[in-house]
């Protein structure tokens, strides 16, 4: 997967490569991620990139032109999207993160800053609008980190053992069951028994339902039928 992000803040994309897991990644060649300075493709003598909205209004719009140009710089893919961040995009989730490590081999993301961007890019030049949440960021770097960190975990190979990837929260359909490491006391807090048992159907049995009452209580919108436990789960409420 080749990331390529259109941004005024190249350098705050460093942020994720404090991280092992996304050094690895690039340093086995399972993704690329280049950079893009908004401002090199600015067409006055001061570099800038923006300009007020057209009809008034607060703040300044990125002109559409640094926007194409910088678009059009870019090397492009067989199976490629451009992103736009943005919080009137579509949400972004998990199963659209799977969807799209399974068919592209390469995601632009545009950064906007201010108050954004014209829309005439938008409408010739975006595939799609993507949302993070429903609050405003000042501009679409973290968004964008966001986006890439979360599809990196779904290339191949990336994080070490599979299973840790489908049985993370949101992915696995719900939310994961509570978990303990070393001391199995700490300041009077005990460690739940059954972990310490050693007897792995009652183990199972018993991440199943934590992870059934913690889905219905946290977020019961990612059950099908909030209200109906699982059969194995009925009677045990407690
Ligand atoms: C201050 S926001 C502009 C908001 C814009 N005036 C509006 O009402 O839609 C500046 C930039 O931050 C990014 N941004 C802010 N919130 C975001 C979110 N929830 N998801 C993705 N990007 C976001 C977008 O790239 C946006 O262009």
């Amino acid at each position: 997967m080749r990331f390529d992000v259109i941004t005024l803040f190249p350098a705050s994309f460093d942020a994720l490569s404090v991280s092992k897991i996304w050094q690895t990644a690039q340093a086995t060649g399972k993704l690329e991620l280049h950079t893009h300075q908004l401002r090199d493709f600015s067409t006055n003598k001061h570099n800038t990139v923006d300009e007020p909205p057209y009809g008034g209004g607060p703040g300044m719009l990125i002109s559409v032109e640094p926007l194409v140009l910088a678009l059009e710089s870019i090397p492009r893919q067989k199976r490629s999207k451009v992103l736009m961040l943005s919080p009137q995009g579509k949400a972004f989730t998990q199963d659209r993160a799977q969807m799209w490590t399974q068919s592209l081999d390469q995601l632009i993301l545009v950064c906007g800053r201010y108050e954004g961007v014209d829309e005439r890019f938008i409408e010739g030049w975006v595939d799609e609008c993507i949302s993070i949440g429903d609050y405003v960021l000042s501009g679409g770097e973290l968004a964008a980190m966001v986006v890439m960190e979360t599809l990196s975990r779904l290339i191949p190979g990336v994080i070490g053992d599979p299973t840790s990837v489908t049985t993370d929260s949101i992915q696995s359909g719900g939310l994961k069951y509570p978990q303990y490491t070393r001391p199995s006391e700490y300041r009077g807090q005990k460690v739940p028994e059954v972990l310490l048992s050693g007897d792995h159907q009652k183990i199972e049995k018993w991440r199943q339902k934590q992870a059934h009452f913690r889905t219905l209580q946290n977020r019961p919108d990612l059950l099908k039928e909030p209200d109906i436990l699982p059969p194995q789960l009925r009677g045990q409420e407690e």
